[in-house]
């Protein structure tokens, strides 16, 4: 049902206008319908998920979505984003659910509430902070051009590497050779993973709903997960991701177990994803990393990466 300018729960019909009022709001980063099938799916039974879609003239106008973040679970944090379509802006929709939103979550005591700004959204920056909202993170995003990238130049940093007796291996080739691979992976985002600066401390899910989630996903691509080898232990992991946009890839997580940092492990794991991308005929990566983390911005610039417009994190926290 379709019902004009009401605000109503989102159901499985809406799947496909839902994406694409996302993509019409941020045509740079797109999302899929099976990509939000896929985390409405595997998401965990405590965590809380509430949408609601509004229609004006049989088109999917604005929705608001109210959740929670596996990887900063706490059960009062929630995150909200408001979504309204370029065409009805500044028609009072944002306010609207808006409103609606604190109805829903007052009476649950949050003790913060996030929600995400892509910088060029002015206007959204905007309606935040007038709503008593306050900017706590900025996820700097970057991108490299693998046509103008040399993976020649970088050949020292990845021999480095071997010669001190790490081994370079994908995660498809290390499911061959250790049946426990999938579960060492896992092991080894758990202890590297905190260590990202972030407002909320870094959990990682258990095991269960990582295989479900995570190796699962339909952007999980195992020939670019590489792992750096120290005898069987997993000493550093740089993944790769499939993306919506056309021969682009997305670096996720890259991490260093503590004592193997500042060895150059990280910087030889980047390279030689790079170059796989490369010779897969990838065009670009894209990557994302908290404003403090320097280790990891330092490594990207140095590579290639140039910055592009950040993604913003809005706080609340009184109410
Ligand atoms: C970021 C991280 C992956 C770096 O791994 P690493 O193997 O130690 O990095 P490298 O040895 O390849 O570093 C290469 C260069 O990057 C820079 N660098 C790395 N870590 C740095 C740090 N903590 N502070 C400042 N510069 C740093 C340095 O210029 C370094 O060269 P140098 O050691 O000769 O000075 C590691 O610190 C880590 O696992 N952190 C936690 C997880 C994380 O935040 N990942 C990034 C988000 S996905």
């Amino acid at each position: 049902m379709k019902t004009e300018g009401k605000i109503q729960p989102f159901n499985d019909s809406h799947y496909a206008d839902f994406v694409d009022l996302i993509n019409q709001i941020y045509p740079q980063h797109p999302t899929s319908i099976i990509g939000e099938k896929h985390a409405d799916r595997t998401r965990e039974k405590k965590m809380y998920i509430q949408r609601r879609v509004v229609y004006n003239n049989n088109t999917l106008s604005a929705a608001l979505v109210i959740e929670q973040w596996e990887d900063t679970y706490h059960p009062d944090k929630y995150v909200m984003n408001i979504f309204v379509h370029p065409e009805h802006e500044q028609k009072g929709m944002g306010k609207l659910l808006y409103n609606y939103m604190e109805e829903l979550l007052l009476p649950r005591n949050p003790v913060k509430i996030t929600s995400e700004v892509w910088e060029p959204h002015i206007q959204s920056i905007r309606f935040l902070k007038r709503r008593g909202f306050e900017l706590a993170a900025t996820e700097k995003e970057c991108r490299i051009d693998l046509q103008k990238y040399d993976p020649k130049v970088n050949r020292e940093k990845i021999d480095r590497i071997l010669k001190s007796g790490f081994h370079l291996i994908t995660l498809s080739q290390f499911r061959q050779k250790d049946k426990e691979a999938d579960k060492k992976i896992w092991e080894f985002e758990r202890e590297v993973a905190p260590d990202m600066p972030w407002t909320d401390e870094i959990t990682v899910q258990d095991f269960p709903v990582y295989k479900e989630q995570v190796l699962q996903h339909p952007k999980f691509e195992p020939r670019a997960w590489l792992l750096a080898l120290k005898g069987d232990e997993i000493a550093g992991l740089n993944n790769l991701w499939k993306s919506n946009v056309k021969k682009e890839m997305n670096n996720g997580l890259t991490g260093v177990r503590r004592k193997y940092r500042r060895q150059g492990v990280a910087t030889a794991l980047k390279h030689t994803n790079l170059k796989w991308a490369k010779n897969e005929e990838f065009h670009s990566v894209k990557t994302e990393n908290e404003s403090t983390n320097n280790g990891m911005l330092n490594i990207n610039i140095e590579a290639g990466f140039e910055f592009i417009p950040s993604w913003l994190y809005f706080e609340k926290t009184k109410f």
